[in-house]
């Protein structure tokens, strides 16, 4: 079976992305162990550009992103980590794709209107975005496509285009990928208690700077509940983050202190920050290390480009002889 997803390169990753999807990646790549590499993910570099416009900024960002991932436990042994414009078989099958996407199905995608709606221009590679994100998963024959639930419709999206492209073709070039919701962690809370995103500049970076990590942390907002007096832990952002790092028994002591009293936020606040950090000592310190060997960091991701167009190069074959293109030797 293969796992497959991207990831873009938007920043350094926050609590909310740890939680809502990398560690669930992380927890997917063992499907490869078998088969060294069956689990696919990949830095959507490619993506971003329809956000990103500046070729510095694009470049830290897909290194921080791959050096997180690194830390955070993906293992090259069992995932193949690439970066998306390092495979430009899949740019090519974006075409053969888009020659049998219908534009009212691009047109019906919340995730563009969305952004239109926020004023973004509406660019061409805005609009095809869909497409891209469909070749991404079909040239590798994905069965298992780990996504949040905003990027749902994008795969009914693809699934759409691969019936069209077979039924077209008469032929089962592709295979139909299935998704897979991330389990609902759905909503890490950042400073100010809404939804932990970027857009609202509410985030705490998973490799934030000790100092600067525990001032965030001491900067969640609660209410004007009195030290002394007895406070609800479920309706707490400091607690509810306090859950996603400690075990039964921790959150169960914890809160059993927010419930007797004499204990302010910001000794709450401490005692998460200190958790935190607990939590993410073994990745920082190997994100330390991969930071002083950007060379392996490079080998890494060239490896794994390699493995993905070994593949990608088939599956496009498929296609260019479905559609009468000569294909290409392997
Ligand atoms: P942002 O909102 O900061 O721009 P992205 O949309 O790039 O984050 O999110 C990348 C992934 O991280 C998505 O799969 C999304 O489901 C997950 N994610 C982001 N923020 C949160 C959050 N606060 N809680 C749970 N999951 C999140
Ligand atoms: N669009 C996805 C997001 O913003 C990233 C992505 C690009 C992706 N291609 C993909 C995810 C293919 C899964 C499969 O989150």
């Amino acid at each position: 079976m293969r796992v497959l997803s991207g990831i873009q390169p938007t920043g350094r990753f926050h609590l909310g992305n740890y939680f809502g999807a990398i560690r669930q990646y992380i927890e997917l790549q063992k499907h490869g162990s078998q088969d060294n590499g069956q689990a696919f993910y990949f830095i959507a570099d490619l993506h971003a550009l329809t956000t990103i416009r500046d070729a510095e900024e694009l470049k830290q960002h897909t290194q921080d992103a791959a050096l997180d991932l690194l830390a955070l436990g993906l293992d090259p042994e069992k995932a193949t980590l690439y970066r998306q414009s390092d495979v430009p078989e899949v740019t090519e099958l974006t075409w053969l794709l888009m020659t049998v996407t219908q534009m009212s199905l691009l047109e019906k995608c919340v995730s563009y209107k969305d952004k239109i709606a926020k004023g973004l221009a509406a660019d061409a590679g805005l609009f095809t975005y869909p497409v891209l994100m469909a070749a991404d998963i079909l040239a590798y024959d994905s069965n298992l496509v780990p996504v949040g639930q905003d990027q749902i419709q994008h795969l009914e999206v693809t699934r759409d285009i691969a019936q069209r492209f077979n039924h077209i073709y008469k032929s089962e070039v592709f295979v139909l990928p299935k998704g897979h919701v991330l389990q609902a962690t759905s909503k890490v809370p950042g400073t100010d208690g809404e939804k932990m995103s970027k857009s609202y500049g509410n985030t705490i970076e998973i490799f934030e700077r000790p100092k600067k990590l525990r001032k965030k942390f001491m900067s969640i907002k609660t209410d004007s509940t009195g030290v002394e007096d007895p406070k609800d832990p479920e309706a707490c952002s400091v607690f509810t983050l306090y859950k996603l790092f400690a075990n039964d028994e921790d959150q169960a002591a914890l809160a059993e202190r927010y419930r007797a009293g004499g204990m302010g936020y910001g000794e709450a606040k401490q005692t998460l920050y200190e958790k935190a950090l607990d939590y993410f000592g073994e990745a920082r310190e190997r994100r330390e290390k991969l930071e002083g060997d950007l060379n392996e960091v490079e080998e890494i991701l060239q490896a794994g480009a390699e493995k993905a167009r070994t593949k990608a190069r088939e599956v496009l074959n498929r296609a260019r002889d479905a559609c009468g293109l000569r294909p290409r030797s392997s």
